[in-house]
Formats: structure tokens, C-alpha cells, sequence
């Protein structure tokens, strides 16, 4: 990758300021883990579209839009994560990254892939009885679950601000140019352009990935005419001949490594958190929406822990640092299969270590984001506690980043005060009971006695003894 083109992205962010352009490729490897891929899946199609956009001579307007349109057609996958847990039984990352290489257009390849991947841990009665339900839904499932994604992509977008085109591309992301796509079955320029492009690059990534240039030129021909636009395949395919394409592609690694492709990057200043805060409400509502069980968990731990620093007597930017750390917290747990995080029960030591990697997982997407450091440290470190006994890095009391102890006390009692499949959600005063017990042994007394301080104000105010939440 040249250093003469990432060079003012780096400029940038040494000056205390991020380009929207790096903050929504660094955010969207936290997409790419939701779908079952690895980090650098989006950004590697955002390369190879914007190439594409280069030599279709595409307007800087069209450029920006597809640019994010790349970034963020898996804006919605969360929001099906817990719908193909339930109906195939199966983890759903691996159910969907299996999806990506498999021709679902074709009716013998959809019913293959379903006798693969229904409760393929399930005794033989149990899967047999799960494949004729799903078999029942057919077609209607399938649409069902890419509508939602799509859906939910599209408004995601549109939330950021970003243009009515880009949200247009991801809406129609699996549209395919024989009319085989779904949800709508549109077929050829009834597909916006970005949609098309926006298609064909994220399967020659996965294909690229998986066999290098050779695979994604076969998946590009076998696919000519059927998923993809002839002309744009035929554009690649010219652009691809003595395979520089490839080596090049290889060498997206990075957010900063597609920062510059985006003509004109909206400027976010870290010491006005305004623009990052919205980002962070769009991404924690992905976070959230991945189980029904942790509805409003990342926004309401956000709102809790920002009003503790305000309690607490933080300065009006750290407060707000804090708060994009509650929206951002969980960011990790799109990586988390749904058979964990929905499971009704206590999970078994595998699961429970598979679950800890959340937090790991949080610090890595965040940090390419240099001068959000403080904000990835406290996001990272919400399980960390005062004895050394949480996770991931097992921090004890004054190696606790500022900010992290407010943090896991919101954390705690948004948890305790929620619903979960295996009990229901306790009251306030039951909550504190529970904080009590571990007060200045695992989590720290301030941020417990601002909380305490908080809902007793509302509750004064409100006249009202029963209420839980003082947000
Ligand atoms: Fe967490
Ligand atoms: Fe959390």
C-alpha cells in the first residue's frame, strides 16, 4: 500500500482529528465478524469497488456514496443473527459465512446448503423435524431474513446521514441481474448500479480469500449474467489479467488503506464528540439488535454511565467520552455466536471463554481509531475489576483505565435489571443489593454511590417508588 496515500489519513489523525471515511472502516470490521467473515472483508470490497468506480469514470458524489455503501452493506446482518439461529439451530455465523459461497439461486444448491447446515449437532429425528420447518418457510423464509438485513442496512445508512443512493445499494444488496435475487427479484438496470457493484465485489473477496485470483475470476464467470452485471464482470476481468489486481487487493489490510478513497471525508474533531456519538448510537443499535435479550443494552448502559460521570463531576468531554464508550462496549459480541449469547442457561467453560473474547475483540476494531485511545481502553476494559479478577486483560483497581469503573458498574446493573432467557430482570433496589455485595472488592464505590444518587433524585422528582431505570 503506498505511504504517499495513507500518508494524509495518518497526517490527520496525529493533528487529533478522524476522517468519517477511517471511523466507518474501522467500524465496519465489527460487520464483517457479524456475517461470519474476518475483519478486512469490507474493506477489501470497498478497494476493489472503488477501483471499479475509477474505471467506470463514476462522479465524486457516486464515489462517495459507494464508498459507504461498501463499507456498510452488512449494516443489517444483526438483525437476522437471532432468526437463522432459531430456524437453522445452528451457530449463526458459521450458517451465514457458509451462505456467501454458496449458489443459493439455485433450488438444488439452497436445498444441499439446508441439509448441511439445519441442527447439523441435533440427533437425526430432531433434524429431520427442523428441515421439514424449514422447508415449510422455503422461499418465504429466505426473502424474510434478507429483507430484514437489508432493511435495517438501509435505514442504518440513512441514519448516518449519509445519501438516499447509498442507502438505495444496500436495500438491494442480493438483488441479482437475472432476476434470481432476493427480496425482490428485480433484475438487471432495474438494480441500482451501486447494488450491482456492491455484489459482485464482496463475493470475489470471499472467493479471493478462499482461492486466490484464480477462484475469484472462475466465481466471476460462472456467475456472468446470473448474479452479475456482464459488463462489470467483463471490467474486472480486463483489469485483472496479470493478476497485479489481486496482489494489490492483498494489500488492504487496514482502515487507513481505504481512508483516502472517499472524495470528500466529513471531519470528526475528538474534542466534539457530536459526529462520533451518532456514529456510536447507529453501530451500539447493531450491537444490540443482534439478540432479543440485550434490546437497548449498549444505548441504556451509555445513558447510565454518561449521567455517573456527570454525578461524578467529569468534565462535559469526558463525560462524553464516556458515554461512546458505554455505545460502543459491546461492539465485540457481534463476533459471538447467537447459541451463546441466546443460550438459556448457564454456559459451559467453552462458551463462557468464547464469550470473553468480546471485550479483545472491541479493543481490536477500535483501535486503529488513534485519537479515540482513552475511548477503546474504557470500552475494552468494562470487565475488568478492582481485584483482578475480570477479563480480558485481568487489570486490578489502579490499572483501570479513567473512566472503565463507571463503565462496569453501568454494565452491571443494565444487566442485572434486564431480562435475560434463563431469569427475569431484577428491580432497582434488588440490583443494588447485588452491586453491595461486591462494592470495593470487584467494582468500585463511586460510580455505585453516583447510581444510587441518580435514581433517588428521579424518583423524588418522578414521586414515584417504583421505578428502576434513572434514565
Ligand atoms: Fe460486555
Ligand atoms: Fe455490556
Amino acid at each position: 500500500m503506498s505511504t504517499k496515500l495513507v500518508a494524509p489519513v495518518r497526517e490527520r489523525a496525529a493533528s487529533g482529528e478522524l476522517g468519517s471515511s477511517v471511523v466507518i472502516a474501522a467500524l465496519s470490521r465489527a460487520l464483517d465478524l457479524a456475517e461470519g467473515e474476518p475483519m478486512g472483508h469490507a474493506i477489501r470490497s470497498c478497494w476493489l469497488g472503488m477501483q471499479m468506480a475509477r474505471w467506470l469514470d463514476l462522479r465524486p458524489a457516486e464515489r462517495q456514496d459507494l464508498f459507504y455503501a461498501l463499507l456498510l452493506k452488512d449494516a443489517g446482518c444483526s438483525a437476522n443473527a437471532y432468526s437463522v439461529t432459531h430456524w437453522f439451530q445452528a451457530d449463526d455465523l458459521v450458517t451465514k459465512a457458509e451462505l456467501k459461497i454458496t449458489d443459493w439461486s439455485s433450488q438444488w444448491r439452497s436445498m444441499i446448503f439446508a441439509i448441511r447446515q439445519t441442527a447439523p449437532s441435533a440427533p437425526i429425528t430432531r433434524r429431520m423435524a427442523q428441515l421439514v420447518s424449514v422447508g415449510s418457510r422455503g422461499a418465504g423464509l429466505a426473502n424474510e431474513l434478507v429483507e430484514v438485513r437489508c432493511t435495517r442496512g438501509a435505514e442504518m445508512v440513512r441514519q448516518l446521514g449519509w445519501a438516499e443512493p447509498a442507502a438505495a445499494a444496500v436495500l438491494s444488496l442480493d438483488e441479482h441481474w437475472n432476476g434470481s435475487g432476493r427480496p425482490r427479484g428485480l433484475r438487471g438496470d432495474e438494480i441500482p448500479l451501486l447494488s450491482r457493484i456492491a455484489l459482485l465485489t464482496q463475493t470475489v473477496e470471499i472467493f479471493w480469500r478462499r482461492g486466490g485470483g484464480r477462484a475469484a475470476e472462475t466465481v466471476l464467470r460462472q456467475r456472468r449474467g446470473k448474479w452479475f452485471d456482464p459488463v462489470l464482470v467483463d471490467l474486472v476481468l480486463a483489469h485483472a489479467g496479470n493478476s497485479k489486481l489481486w496482489r494489490q487487493m492483498g494489500e488492504v489490510t487496514h482502515p487507513e488503506h481505504v481512508g483516502y478513497l472517499d472524495p470528500e471525508p466529513r471531519v470528526i474533531p475528538s474534542t466534539n464528540m457530536d459526529d462520533m456519538i451518532r456514529i456510536g448510537e447507529v453501530f451500539a443499535a447493531a450491537v444490540d439488535a443482534k439478540s432479543p435479550w440485550t434490546t437497548n443494552h449498549s444505548t441504556r448502559t451509555a445513558a447510565l454511565a454518561r449521567l455517573m460521570a456527570e454525578t461524578m463531576n467529569f468534565n462535559p468531554i469526558e463525560q462524553d467520552r464516556v458515554g461512546l464508550a458505554g455505545l460502543l462496549h459491546d461492539l465485540g459480541k457481534l463476533a459471538i455466536s447467537n447459541a451463546i449469547l441466546d443460550k438459556a442457561g448457564p454456559l459451559l467453560p467453552e462458551e463462557m471463554e468464547e464469550m470473553q473474547r468480546h471485550t479483545s475483540i472491541t479493543h481490536e476494531i477500535l483501535a486503529p481509531l488513534w485519537p479515540l485511545d482513552d475511548v477503546a481502553e474504557m470500552a475494552a476494559s468494562h470487565h475488568e475489576r478492582l481485584d483482578g479478577s475480570g477479563y480480558h486483560r485481568r487489570l486490578r483497581g489502579p490499572e483501570l483505565p479513567h473512566g472503565a469503573d463507571i463503565l462496569a458498574v453501568a454494565d452491571v446493573y443494565e444487566a442485572l435489571t434486564a431480562h435475560r432467557p434463563y431469569r427475569r430482570g431484577m428491580d432497582a433496589d434488588e440490583a443494588y443489593f447485588e452491586l453491595k455485595k461486591v462494592q470495593g472488592r470487584r467494582l468500585a464505590a463511586e460510580p455505585i454511590a453516583a447510581l444510587e444518587h441518580m435514581v433517588a433524585d428521579r424518583r423524588a422528582d418522578e414521586g414515584d417508588q417504583g421505578t428502576v431505570s434513572p434514565t
